[in-house]
């Protein structure tokens, strides 16, 4: 079994995109300026958020992280994103997802600026994506293609299955994989909740990306020998051995599948880091565009 390492093919990610801010600020455009916007205080989120704003340091952007109370009413919300819209020092924003069940999502992407919306979630972006034009592709399905790519994994005419149909990352992974595009020209078989007989799609991948969140759903009756597996997942499961009093779960029995898979990502260590090595990714193209403007 070969481990796919997430956060050296980041690291080699950042850097490239480290000297292109170089370039970009050496012709005299703006330093790329990605912004954060946190509701609430979920353990989590937080972290995510973090870690991305610390991934903004490494790769030369300025960062602004815009905390807001989880009484945020909907009105609020919309104000700030519409800030965020008309701020020309800021290259690009996200939102950080979950909001608070008083929160209406759709709402709240439909009001991003779809040239600031560096996690390709506006229906524009997903508009673009499914027709194949330039636009901003959500970080995480970006990252895992950027994975196969860095690790020269065959996409082209292979048996993708993907387990989980989430608008952040098996749908549009679904149709990313199945463009005529390098990577790419997958049949992709995608699975859900809903799937009867989950392992009989499953034990047919060459690539299994498992993206339910579900922590170790997927065992290694359910894969082959042939099987590389994409893992997704990052459950917080309670844990009192660890000093956090949590553990990283991904949506994969590792132990269950380590000795017959032929190549999987851990977790953590495999999809995380590459989503936030997107996510800057597609600031730098958000401030690049702004220069043709
Ligand atoms: N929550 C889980 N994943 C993501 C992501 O990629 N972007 C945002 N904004 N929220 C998330």
């Amino acid at each position: 079994m070969q481990l796919i390492d997430g956060t050296a093919a980041a690291n080699t990610w950042i850097s490239e995109i480290a000297q292109r801010v170089q370039q970009h600020v050496n012709k005299g455009f703006q330093t790329p300026h990605l912004a954060a916007v946190l509701i609430g205080s979920d353990g989590a989120s937080q972290t995510y958020v973090n870690n991305k704003i610390k991934a903004c340091k490494r790769a030369g952007f300025k960062s602004t992280l815009i905390h807001l109370n989880d009484r945020v009413t909907q009105q609020e919300l919309l104000q700030t994103i519409d800030q965020l819209n008309g701020n020309s020092e800021i290259t690009g924003f996200i939102v950080q997802l979950p909001l608070p069940s008083h929160i209406n999502e759709t709402e709240v992407i439909n009001q991003i600026d779809p040239n600031k919306d560096v996690d390709g979630f506006h229906p524009i972006n997903v508009g673009r994506m499914v027709q194949n034009q330039p636009g901003l592709i959500s970080a995480t399905p970006l990252g895992i293609l950027k994975l196969l790519q860095h690790y020269n994994i065959k996409t082209e005419g292979q048996h993708c299955v993907i387990v989980g149909r989430s608008l952040i990352v098996g749908k549009p992974l679904s149709i990313l994989l199945t463009r005529n595009a390098q990577p790419g020209n997958c049949t992709v078989t995608l699975c859900h909740s809903k799937t009867q007989h989950l392992e009989s799609f499953t034990q047919t991948a060459d690539i299994l990306v498992c993206a339910m969140g579900q922590p170790e759903q997927i065992t290694g009756a359910m894969i082959s020998e042939k099987t590389i597996i994409i893992d997704v997942g990052t459950t917080r499961v309670a844990d009192s051995q660890n000093p956090k009093g949590y553990r990283l779960c991904g949506d994969v029995n590792f132990k269950s599948v380590a000795s017959k898979c032929k190549a999987i990502t851990p977790v953590p260590g495999g999809v995380g880091p590459m989503t936030i090595a997107a996510l800057l990714h597609n600031t730098m193209l958000a401030a690049e565009g702004l220069e043709s403007k």
